[in-house]
């Protein structure tokens, strides 16, 4: 009664015949006999059962009852030899399962676009100023966005960690380029969450610099606040996130003067004077602050972080 979707891997040329014929015998077939939402089949046997009429037929009316059908692929088979009947790999039926899921998600249809990572501005050809943000804030809101329905778009920057299947990927490296990717898209929700460069070497050196014993004076020059200008150019229904990393009370009062200087929707707080949050850890604690009020969400993995900053934004667009 209460499963959002069945899957059935591996499913034999047997469990497959008494599908397409109601037989409900035991649990697998009493359980998919009764279950109205999606269903997956990953089939797997000996390839002649396989190409059999019976089960090509069964096969037939399974799809044109609706089941999403993942494999069989060519492989090895668990009897010995090859053939067509050895069920696809886990990762694959994984993924059917969560876009099936998506498209009746709570963000479907929603375009958001997040921007995750840490620019890096470049000295001369081979050294940049960097900073510890990792991404992994970023890559956890994506991924539950994408979770929820949403057309995601990542725009990300030197990420220590793999970007999450199922979102479109736009690499950038400088604040420049991050800038130039997030203005150019069309978005719903924009989320920034990217540790964007304040300032950038107002001169990089064209190839690389020789060590030599004199000191090395760098002018730095700002870089353009990309929150700043999507403030200055939203549109009417655009929702807009930004992100505060600072410290302490005194961090929390700037977080909330934000709010209103770069006219965004939410600013999410994470006070980077805790230690094993924020910065490249793998945990967050932070605090929502909208016009309309203040959320803490106590200290969890970016994950369940990443789910209560979506809740707020679900919550924002009504
Ligand atoms: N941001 C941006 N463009 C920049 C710098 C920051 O879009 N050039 C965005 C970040 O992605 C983040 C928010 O602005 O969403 C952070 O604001 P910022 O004013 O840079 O605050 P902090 O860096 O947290 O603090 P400080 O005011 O000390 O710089």
């Amino acid at each position: 009664e209460r499963a959002d979707l069945l899957v059935i891997a591996p499913a034999t040329a047997n469990t497959l015949a008494k599908l397409a014929g109601g037989i409900a015998d035991n649990l697998v077939t009493e359980s998919a006999l009764a279950h109205a939402g999606p269903l997956v089949l990953a089939p797997a046997m000996n390839s002649r059962m396989w190409a059999s009429p019976a089960t090509q037929e069964n096969m037939r009316v399974l799809r044109e009852r609706g089941a999403h059908v993942v494999g069989p692929e060519e492989g090895e088979l668990g009897e010995g030899g090859s053939g067509v009947g050895r069920m696809s790999e886990p990762a694959a039926i994984f993924e059917c399962c969560q876009r099936l899921l998506a498209a009746s998600g709570s963000l479907a249809g929603t375009r958001i676009l997040i921007s995750a990572g840490g620019t890096r501005e470049p000295l001369d050809s081979v050294r940049f100023l960097g900073n510890r943000s990792s991404g992994r804030m970023g890559v956890a809101l994506a991924a539950e966005a994408a979770r929820r329905g949403a057309e995601v778009t990542l725009v990300a920057a030197n990420l220590a960690v793999p970007a999450p299947a199922g979102v479109e990927l736009i690499e950038v490296d400088s604040a420049a380029a991050l800038g130039e990717a997030v203005l150019g898209r069309e978005a719903d929700v924009i989320l920034m969450s990217a540790a964007v460069a304040d300032y950038r070497p107002a001169a990089p050196e064209s190839g690389k610099r020789r060590k030599s014993d004199e000191s090395w004076t760098v002018e730095l020059e700002p870089t353009s606040d990309v929150l700043l200008e999507l403030g200055r150019r939203r549109r009417k229904g655009q929702l807009l996130i930004g992100f505060a990393a600072d410290e302490g009370a005194a961090g929390l009062e700037r977080a909330r003067e934000k709010l209103r200087a770069k006219q965004v929707d939410l600013i999410v707080f994470n006070d980077i004077a805790q230690p094993g949050i924020g910065f490249d850890a793998e945990e967050n604690e932070v605090v929502l602050i909208s016009k309309s009020g203040e959320t803490a969400l106590a200290r969890a993995p970016k994950r369940e972080i990443a789910a209560g900053v979506l809740d707020a934004v679900e919550r924002l667009r009504g």
